[in-house]
């Protein structure tokens, strides 16, 4: 089997969970892309910290320039986080010519249309599903699943901290310092936390999915943001009371000629699906004029669901390339060699 090979930027939470995925579902993950992958480089600030991943990669090193300067790497995946040298880095490997996956919502709401016209020009594929999300396929799901609806709007709760933070605050009656405190200690929150209990993480994730739902360029500073940190447990209790549940909201939808975008916390009614997403999940709803609701949920943070995600870009990309003449996407019911089915 012919084998394409990865470099990666950046061996934290998220790295790190790609080598792991890529590593322990090797046999199956070649075998829906008709490639191994291979991590052939991993470039991080400590590399003498990750001697764990070493036994799984090719070569652990500093420089990002080594991944863009190795001819046989053909798709990057940029998890460092931030805005620089995310960029640069994304900017200079589309620049060469290959083939780019990121997690970074960040750089994507800030940078996100000069990156995407720099891909259309040089031809490459730049894959994003792991930015909004974590592991909900909801990029693919606005993209192509839906290819045939008119959208019409796009609710969701997008920032797993905050979800985790207000479902602690509600069930066991602890302060807003404390959950946030938690929230941190299970590796949730962003490097500043106040992305996310601010509502910006929030206002990143959805500007994407604005902009892919309404075709527009990707317009962040356009948004309504207003965040969680100034609520406190009673807000909390007391909307139970009434049957509601706070939710931080982002919401985008057709209003008039324009387009809403606005991140706030909501009184959403106990009734609805959306008010029984707890802890770190996250959940979209996408309602189109032919499909009417439908609702896309999941871990929305952590190393494994967003190394899920992209990973399924990686292997988009894969497929997309075509590293074969003779290979196809398999088609259902294809085997894992070794695998058999079980007898019901
Ligand atoms: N800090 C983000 C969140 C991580 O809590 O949702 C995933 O984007």
């Amino acid at each position: 089997m012919e084998a394409i090979r990865i470099g990666l930027a950046g061996a934290g939470t998220v790295g790190g969970g790609v080598v792991r995925v890529l590593a322990r579902n090797r046999e199956q993950i070649a075998a829906r892309a008709g490639a191994s992958i291979l991590v052939q480089r991993v470039i991080c600030r400590h590399p003498e910290n990750r001697s764990d991943l070493a036994p799984l990669v090719g070569e652990l090193g500093l420089d990002w320039h080594a991944l863009i300067d190795d001819p046989e790497i053909s798709i990057v995946v940029e998890a460092m986080g931030g805005i620089e040298p995310a960029r640069s880095f994304i900017l200079a490997a589309i620049e060469a010519g290959k083939h780019v996956v990121t997690a970074n919502k960040a750089l994507l709401a800030k940078h996100g249309n000069e990156i995407f016209a720099a891909a259309a020009r040089k031809g490459v594929i730049v894959g994003f599903e792991a930015a909004v999300a974590g592991g909900v396929p909801i990029i693919k799901a606005l993209r192509e699943s839906l290819v045939a609806n008119r959208i019409e709007s796009v609710v969701g709760i997008i920032n797993g901290t905050s979800n985790y933070i207000l479902t602690c605050m509600r069930k066991e009656h602890i302060s807003f310092d404390e959950a946030l405190k938690r929230a941190q200690e299970m590796g949730y929150a962003e490097a500043d936390p106040s992305f996310d209990i601010d509502g910006i993480d929030s206002a990143h994730k959805l500007s994407i999915l604005s902009s892919i739902a309404f075709g527009g360029p990707i317009s962040f500073d356009k948004a309504y943001i207003e965040g969680i940190r100034g609520l406190q447990s009673l807000d909390i209790e007391y909307a139970e009371e009434l049957g509601y549940r706070v939710k931080l909201l982002g919401i985008t939808k057709r209003r008039g000629n324009g387009i809403e975008l606005r991140v706030h916390p909501a009184l959403v009614p106990e009734r609805r699906l959306l008010a029984h997403v707890g802890g770190v999940m996250n959940a979209v709803v996408v309602k189109g004029d032919a499909v009417g609701s439908t609702l896309y949920y999941g871990r929305g943070a952590g190393s494994e669901p967003t190394a899920s995600s992209i990973i399924a870009d990686i292997v988009d990309v894969v497929r997309l390339i075509g590293v074969s003449a003779n290979h196809q996407v398999p088609p259902l019911g294809y085997r894992v060699a070794n695998e058999e089915y079980l007898p019901v």
